[in-house]
């Protein structure tokens, strides 16, 4: 019976695995804060116990006052970016409106020191953790955009969110209940990739 559960369960990790996607289409439902919270935890409890502290924090942006502020800063970023400089302003709105409709945003933040190595391993480390985030997000149905535009460099924006000399953001995660799923794209097959010796 415990070895049929115990199947049971590795084919469910194996179904979240495959069936990950990032999404960009959700549901008017917030994620609250209680969730992040017990999803950031328990990825947090994946980092080999054994590793040094990984040197992360995390910037949790969910009130709609919170996120126009973070939203406008980002905006303004943007706008050091010819692309964005040259877009129409109904255009750079309407762009500015989707990220609002999104309801949570996790910023993800590292705090680096002279060690390149550390810096290095610690953001192994971090991301290994947000993908297992990612996965015990979509076991939720929660999707996200795992995102590390250029606009998150820059020092308008880091400013914004009251980052120290010595941090650097690593990705902002941008989440909600799932509504429409992509498919798959197309990816090089893993055996292209090695080389037997
Ligand atoms: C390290 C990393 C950085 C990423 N940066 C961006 C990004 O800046 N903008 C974006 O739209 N998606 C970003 N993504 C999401 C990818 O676009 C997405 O993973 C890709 O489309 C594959 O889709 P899948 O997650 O459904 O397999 C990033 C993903 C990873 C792992």
């Amino acid at each position: 019976m415990m070895e049929e559960q115990a199947l049971t369960n590795i084919q469910q990790l194996t179904q979240v695995i495959r069936e990950r996607r990032t999404t960009r289409s959700y549901i008017d439902r917030p994620v609250t804060t209680e969730t992040v919270m017990e999803l950031l935890k328990a990825a947090s409890e994946k980092i080999p116990s054994d590793w040094e502290d990984p040197n992360a924090r995390f910037i949790l942006v969910s009130s709609q006052q919170a996120k126009e502020k973070v939203v406008s800063k980002m905006m303004e970023a943007l706008q050091e970016q010819t692309l964005y400089r040259l877009m129409p302003k109904k255009l750079n709105q309407s762009f500015a409106s989707k990220i609002l409709s999104i309801p949570t945003y996790l910023v993800v933040v590292q705090k680096t020191g002279q060690d390149a190595i550390k810096n290095d391993r610690d953001y192994a480390a971090i991301s290994a953790m947000l993908h297992s985030y990612s996965l015990l997000a979509w076991e939720r149905g929660i999707g996200l955009v795992w995102n590390t535009e250029a606009f998150m460099q820059k020092q308008v924006f880091m400013n914004a969110l009251e980052l120290e000399d010595n941090e650097r953001i690593v990705c902002t995660l941008f989440m909600g209940y799932n509504d429409r799923v992509p498919k798959t794209g197309k990816r090089t097959a893993a055996e292209k990739k090695v080389t037997f010796i």
